[in-house]
């Protein structure tokens, strides 16, 4: 593998220029997680936002009691600088084209939250349409909470269009009022974002490391160890080790843990993630690229999801999620009744 780095293009607060959007109005297509936390940051930016759901939403009241506009989706798309779509990626593609591409006026941008409907062919808009990528890299609530603590969480940033250059101007406006870009901005693209996205929640975050941990709770659990002591170690302490990840990389978060945990860990790493586990890895990002793992996706949801609940059911019932409710019970009470966030005990 390469060491040389490609130069990174990453941008800051000052990259934007706030007063793009002034006087001009952008349309929040959907009031979900993402849609509400957009919604409230930009119009305490100062921007002015019509929310836009289709009709009979519950959401609608939630977004009027918040002091919105609520129009249907056509309408708050129509006259709009720009249209951010925030609705399930799933339906994307008719949203876009029953709803906004109609309405889509030539000098105004359309914009995606995440590349998937994009890179994946739902929605295909015209030669001449901007259209706008801005990825804030977590929930909708986080990013409001750190927009409200006067930061913001890091964001992807993308762009398509005959004018990429005043596309990007206008994608770093809004990345900066919606708190996309206070935590920093890096450029990237549709595609990009969405195999990347995929990829690493599939193998790492949502996929792998969870089969990972699940599957040595039951190695400890099946040899008699006690349920308890094989959750806090094989999954209360992952939080630990992945906020020393987060903060000091990975050989900084070998350095702040014992010698044992860095041999240890050092030996078994390649015993765990063999060849065939890399060759599978290299497998799942060919079904993302290839765009098989996106039409198996929207196949499920066209059927109503049976087979993802079904999972979701058996994850429910598996005999570690009972001990995590047990034990986050009995911390929490700890917690609450004797332990202070130093680690004294209360008088
Ligand atoms: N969730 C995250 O952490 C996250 C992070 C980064 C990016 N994103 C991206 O942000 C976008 C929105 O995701 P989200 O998680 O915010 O979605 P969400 O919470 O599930 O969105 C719900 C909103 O979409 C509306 N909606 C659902 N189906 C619809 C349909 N068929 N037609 C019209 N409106 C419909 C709902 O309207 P009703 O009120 O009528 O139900 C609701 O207002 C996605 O592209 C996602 O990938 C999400």
């Amino acid at each position: 593998m390469s060491t040389a780095l490609p130069p990174l293009r990453h941008f800051e607060l000052d990259d934007a220029d706030p007063t793009l959007l002034a006087g001009r109005r952008v349309a929040i297509l959907g009031y979900g997680n993402q849609g509400r936390a957009h919604a409230l940051n930009l119009r305490d930016s100062g921007v002015e936002v019509v929310v836009g759901l289709r009709e009979g939403s519950r959401r609608r009241e939630q977004a009027a009691r918040d002091g919105f506009v609520v129009k249907g989706l056509a309408e708050a798309a129509t006259g709009a600088f720009i249209v951010m779509v925030l609705v399930p990626d799933e339906v994307h593609g008719e949203v876009y084209r029953e709803q906004i591409e109609p309405v889509m006026s030539g000098d105004s941008h359309l914009a995606f939250a995440h590349g998937f409907s994009m890179a994946f062919g739902l929605v295909t808009p015209p030669p001449q349409q901007s259209t706008l990528l801005v990825a804030p890299k977590g929930q909708g609530d986080k990013l409001r909470e750190a927009f409200l603590a006067g930061g913001g969480l890091p964001g992807l940033i993308g762009v398509q269009g005959p004018d990429p250059g005043e596309s990007l101007k206008v994608a770093l406006a809004y990345a900066r009022a919606c708190g996309a870009l206070a935590g920093g901005g890096l450029l990237s693209s549709f595609r990009e974002e969405a195999v990347t996205d995929l990829f690493g929640e599939q193998v790492v975050l949502c996929g792998g490391m969870v089969e990972l941990i699940t599957a040595a709770w039951e190695t400890l659990v099946g040899r008699g160890y006690s349920p308890e002591g094989a959750y806090f170690e094989c999954l209360h302490e992952v939080k630990i080790i992945a906020d020393l990840i987060h903060q000091r990389g990975v050989d900084g978060m070998r350095e702040g843990i014992s010698t044992t945990a860095a041999y240890g860990g050092l030996k078994a790493a390649p015993r765990i993630i063999t060849e065939e586990t890399r060759r599978t890895m290299e497998g799942m990002l060919d079904e993302i690229e290839s765009g098989d793992f996106a039409r198996a996706f929207l196949a499920e949801q066209e059927r109503g999801s049976p087979w993802l609940e079904s999972m979701k059911q058996n994850e429910r019932d598996h005999p570690m999620q009972k001990t995590g409710r047990r034990l986050r019970d009995f911390l929490r009470r700890c917690q609450l009744d004797g332990g202070t966030q130093d680690g004294s005990r209360r008088e």
